[in-house]
């Protein structure tokens, strides 16, 4: 029996931590209650602050016995101000690898799957992000854990030094009265766009709240603000009708990826990692094995950056998306690169599948919550005889590769990129056969 829940907040409790909850955090037992309990490993004892209530928590105050790959985390943010950008800082690098391994390996042995993640990507853990979203209240910065105060960061160690020079520069704003506190109803979404002509610029959307939008004029004030910013190369922002309204610049932008330019849009969903991505293109194109001849779907496909690698070697490709600016730009980048093989259909992928196809190939990068049984049911229909399942949750992962073993595909190998280093997050490779 583990000691009694203190009622006082500042009473330090001895802890046994267990395993990490789906979130990265560790848990406690304490007098039949879970508790979470932040920086810690599995495995270790603690002593640790307990704040009960409705989700009672943990707060190491030292580590009474370490685990072996615990590390001094570098970021102060992490540190001293719990910021929720990252988990596990305090985990050596080497350790994060081998915890998200482990914790891969059991959800599919959970799930009866015979397969356990064979190949590891990995690239330089630190300055790898290229996107953020950035709260703008009192302070510019992320999010706390499990909290909406903002944290004023001026420097982030796992994203693109850009990024902390915005954060810094509207933080001494904020400082200087020159902007006004939004209180935490209005949010950035930023990407650093680099190539080799242009150096590094910014992709700026300004995202007021819809529900509590803050003042027009206040946001005027940002707006003019971020628009003085010379690294700042487009600025947009999105109206109460959800619609986008250009500020500066072009709303499309350039990246270079494996050696070739690719278009994005500003508020688009593109991978963040683009120091791995290279490998990632890589393995979908040695898996999708010889494509002469053969149809193949990008579905869930983005700007389409899986389908225009593939298509150099396939008679026709279909990018499936759900969003039509990330359409339009992987419409720019074909013409750009003077692809004409493939075709790219705006719409649900539920709604798009029924119609087009069958493929003998299928790129799936679905979000979190991974495919519908919809489009599950339309693939298996539809036989291809690959799918490349590209996942970024081994939960989802783990349920749709079971339906697709129901219906008589194999999988022959699972592989985990590393995309993004220091948080619990993964991103893994399935390859299914039929
Ligand atoms: C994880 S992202 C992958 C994008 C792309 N493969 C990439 O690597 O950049 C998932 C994409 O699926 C799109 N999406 C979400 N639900 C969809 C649906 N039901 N049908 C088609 N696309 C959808 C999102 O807009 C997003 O671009």
């Amino acid at each position: 029996m583990g000691p009694p829940v203190t009622e006082t907040l500042d009473e330090p409790v001895e802890l046994s931590l267990g395993d990490f909850d789906s979130h990265g955090v560790t848990r406690a037992r304490v007098a039949q209650r879970w508790l979470e309990v932040e920086q810690g490993i599995p495995g270790e004892v603690v002593s640790a602050r307990v704040t009960t209530g409705k989700r009672p928590q943990g707060r190491i105050i030292e580590v009474l016995k370490a685990a072996t790959d615990r590390v001094a985390p570098p970021c102060e943010y992490f540190r001293d101000w719990k910021c929720g950008g990252c988990q596990w800082q305090h985990i050596s690098y080497e350790g994060q690898i081998r915890r998200k391994r482990e914790s891969v390996d059991a959800q599919m042995a959970s799930a009866g799957i015979d397969v356990r993640v064979g190949q590891v990507h990995t690239e330089e853990p630190w300055r790898y992000r290229s996107t953020a979203g950035i709260a703008l209240g009192r302070h510019a910065g992320f999010r706390r854990r499990a909290s909406l105060a903002i944290v004023p960061i001026r420097d982030c160690p796992i994203s693109h030094p850009l990024i902390g020079k915005l954060m810094a520069t509207l933080n001494d704003q904020l400082q200087a009265g020159s902007i006004p506190d939004f209180h935490g109803r209005l949010r950035l979404d930023v990407r650093v766009l680099q190539s080799p002509r242009d150096g590094a610029r910014m992709q700026v959307m300004v995202r007021p709240d819809q529900h509590r939008r803050p003042p027009a004029e206040d946001v005027e004030i940002l707006l003019k603000a971020l628009s003085d910013l010379e690294f700042v190369e487009q600025l947009a922002f999105t109206l109460i009708t959800g619609e986008i309204e250009l500020v500066r610049g072009d709303l499309f932008g350039t990246i270079e990826v494996a050696g070739r330019s690719v278009e994005l849009v500003s508020g688009s969903f593109f991978q963040t990692n683009l120091k791995l991505l290279p490998s990632l293109i890589d393995r979908l194109l040695e898996e999708a094995g010889e494509l002469k001849g053969k149809r193949i779907a990008d579905v869930y496909g983005g700007v389409g950056i899986f389908g225009l690698f593939l298509a150099e070697h396939a008679r026709d490709v279909a990018v499936v998306e759900s969003d039509p600016l990330a359409i339009q730009a992987g419409e720019r980048t074909a013409k750009a690169w003077g692809i004409s093989n493939v075709r790219f259909l705006t719409g649900r992928a539920e709604d798009v599948l029924e119609g087009d196809g069958p493929y003998e190939v299928v790129v799936l990068d679905p979000p979190r919550t991974g495919l519908s049984d919809e489009v599950t049911n339309l693939l298996i229909a539809q036989k291809p005889e690959r799918i490349l399942y590209v996942s970024c949750l081994a939960q989802s992962l783990a349920r749709d590769l079971t339906a697709f073993i129901t219906a008589g595909y194999q999988v022959e190998s699972l592989e985990l990129f590393d995309f993004y280093p220091h948080t619990y997050h993964v991103e893994l490779l399935a390859v299914l056969k039929n």
